[in-house]
């Protein structure tokens, strides 16, 4: 079969390159103070909004966090929020593992990014989502996993920051009320890079076989 002339062929040197950055993906806790540039930023969202979105709705909203008050009130929300989970683990083997892991880098991330999503968005005149709202959310997360592709391709890291008390973060971000919170995301370059996951080589969670998540019927 011809493929039209449009359709690039994703040929095997792409093949493994894809399976690389997969492999290489990562999200990044440990990140250098180097800024990044605000057009390789900006290029890395630009792909990240042609992510797939129920309806073609694009319900995200993407704040960019840049002044230094809001930061700080981010970190002290993440610090409260890090400190009711460490409770909750209490004084148990897991509580003690707890503790060690370094679960964000917001302090040293130059560029912070606050995802939310618009529920009710005059773009895509309500197709699709009238029996799942939820897909909203769901095309966000998308666009989220866009990004964090595109930015590894520039060497940028991403961490995902979900120790956050939503309510929290919308009003310090002053953002619309009806917004709902998907993520916080650090970005910037990495200390280091690795090709297995921080809570895989800090023994908290391994990676389990594909295997034991797919069912047939
Ligand atoms: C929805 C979501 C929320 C996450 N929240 C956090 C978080 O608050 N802190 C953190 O250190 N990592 C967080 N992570 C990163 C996961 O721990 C990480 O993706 C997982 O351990 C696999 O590692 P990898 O992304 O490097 O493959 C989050 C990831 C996802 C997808």
């Amino acid at each position: 079969m011809t493929l039209p002339e449009t359709q690039p062929v994703f040929d095997e040197s792409f093949r493994e390159c894809f399976e690389k950055l997969l492999q290489w993906r990562r999200d990044v806790r440990h990140f250098k103070t180097d800024p990044v540039p605000e057009d390789v930023l900006n290029r890395v969202l630009s792909l990240a909004d042609m992510a797939p979105s129920v309806g073609n709705s694009q319900p995200w909203r993407i704040v960019q966090v840049e002044g230094l008050e809001r930061r700080s009130a981010v970190m002290e929300a993440h610090t409260a929020a890090n400190r009711a989970a460490r409770e909750s683990y209490g004084e148990t083997e897991q509580g003690k593992a707890y503790r060690s892991l370094k679960l964000a880098g917001l302090r040293e991330a130059p560029v912070h990014l606050a995802v939310f999503v618009d529920p009710n968005p005059e773009q895509g005149h309500g197709l699709g989502r009238a029996t799942m709202p939820e897909t909203l959310a769901y095309s966000a997360v998308g666009m989220i996993q866009t990004l964090w592709l595109a930015a590894r391709i520039e060497g940028i890291g991403l961490g995902w920051v979900s120790i956050l008390d939503p309510i929290r973060t919308s009003c310090i971000l002053d953002v619309n009320p009806s917004w709902s919170f998907i993520a916080y995301l650090c970005l910037g370059y990495p200390e280091k890079n690795y090709d297995a996951p921080e809570l895989e080589r800090k023994r908290w969670q391994a990676r389990t076989p594909l295997s034991d998540r797919i069912l047939k019927r």
